[in-house]
């Protein structure tokens, strides 16, 4: 083929690659080599979190970074240097996240968020809100609005076994909190957005019906202090910082757009990569394929079942093979979820490097990885077991926080 045309052939071929990876809050679908993390910094326009910014967050904080941020898998962030200036001058900032409560029971993958926001939480002292959209999953599940309150209140359960303060944390439900300055700032939002632009941004058509259309100011109020008068009166110029999956960044560069014509401060990111099925990279977990994921409520006995049989090995097909080719670790999940979980940096480089020059098998790295997420998911139902109603009614108690920032 002459050179021209190969060139052309390349062209097409990225056109289409660029085409089947799809990422926004309602799907994530990634082309063939899994999702390009590098291709969507570029076409979202945020940057990416390089070793400097981790120094500096070790710096700061005064203790060491969270694997999270040490493996790259917070990757990405929007204005977070201004955030750390600031509270580098002795400003503090407020955390907001949330979960939209589709299911009963979180997997590994619901987890990260709130895992990664309470080490943020310590590490910089500091006040967070918890966002439940029971009103975006009624609107885009068949769900009815007490299936969706009730789903609320369970997930909120298990973000609560997370370990969060409950001295400096508000965790609240759309349908029970959303009204007064909270629906005002709603209202000033929707007013700044176009018809076009929320086409643009979220990609809603004109058969989609118009509760779709008016949730975005519900999840991009909370970037603004000024939506909880009961925690933030009298300091509008709050700054917030969002630790959130990348595909959650739609809603907050509609927020970013809007906030300074509203007279508000813009919110920062922090924003993670997904966590991968078992089967492989090629998209995140699903809530709704159970062989897909490892759920918080597993037994010992399924977690084992499940790497066996459905985690994706980058192994080789034959022992002899393997011993002389080596894992390829690009593709492995067990490898993967190590990355994630496996706390002890020398271990995991140790299982990397023996299993990529074949003297490990996949057998055995499996093993590993179904011992630490036992552990996790056992201490996680045996926190969950702990969380009573009334300590769910007092994370969600309409409150001052008393001596949040201290
Ligand atoms: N839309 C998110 C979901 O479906 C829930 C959510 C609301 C959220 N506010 C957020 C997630 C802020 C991250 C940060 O899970």
């Amino acid at each position: 083929m002459a050179a021209a045309e190969q060139g052309v052939d390349a062209a097409r071929k990225e056109e289409e690659e660029e085409e089947e990876q799809v990422v926004n809050p309602w799907e994530v679908s990634a082309g063939k080599g899994g999702i390009d993390y590098d291709k969507l910094v570029d076409q979202f326009g945020c940057q990416r979190i390089d070793d400097a910014l981790v120094g500096r967050i070790a710096r700061l904080t005064g203790r060491p970074p969270h694997c999270f941020l040490r493996r790259g898998l917070f990757f990405a962030h929007r204005d977070l240097n201004e955030l750390l200036d600031l509270y580098e001058k002795g400003e503090k900032f407020y955390l907001y996240t949330g979960r939209g409560p589709s299911s009963e029971a979180l997997h590994l993958g619901h987890l990260i968020p709130f895992m990664f926001t309470k080490y943020l939480q310590e590490a910089f002292k500091v006040p967070l809100v918890i966002q439940l959209t029971d009103d975006e999953k009624f609107l885009w599940k068949n769900l009815t609005i007490q299936e969706s309150k009730r789903l609320a209140r369970e997930n909120a359960k298990d973000i609560i076994a997370c370990g969060f303060d409950i001295e400096r944390t508000f965790i609240f439900s759309d349908f029970s909190f959303v009204g007064g300055a909270f629906y005002e700032n709603m209202m000033q939002v929707a007013r700044c957005v176009t018809m076009n632009k929320a086409i643009g941004i979220f990609g809603f058509n004109l058969e989609d019906h118009i509760g779709k259309v008016s949730f975005p100011p519900v999840q991009a109020v909370p970037s603004f202090p000024s939506s909880f008068p009961h925690l933030f009166a009298g300091k509008d110029q709050l700054r917030c910082l969002i630790p959130c999956a990348v595909d959650q960044d739609p809603y907050f560069r509609m927020t970013r757009d809007v906030a300074p014509r509203i007279g508000y401060q813009k919110p920062s990111l922090i924003e993670s990569r997904f966590f991968p099925a078992l089967q492989g990279e090629n998209t995140k977990m699903s809530a709704s394929d159970a062989n897909s994921a490892i759920y918080v409520t597993d037994s010992a006995k399924e977690i084992k079942t499940k790497v066996n049989k459905y985690a994706f090995s980058g192994g080789q097909d034959s022992i002899e093979l393997h011993r002389k080719l080596g894992a390829n670790l690009d593709v492995d999940v067990p490898i993967k979820y190590l990355n994630f979980f496996l706390e002890d940096d020398d271990e995991l480089a140790h299982i990397k490097k023996e299993y990529k020059e074949g003297r490990m098998l996949t057998g055995e790295v499996k093993q590993r990885l179904i011992a630490v997420l036992s552990e996790i998911v056992a201490r996680h139902q045996r926190a969950r077991s702990q969380v009573t109603e009334e300590m769910v009614d007092a994370f969600m108690a309409v409150r001052p926080l008393p001596n949040m920032f201290g």
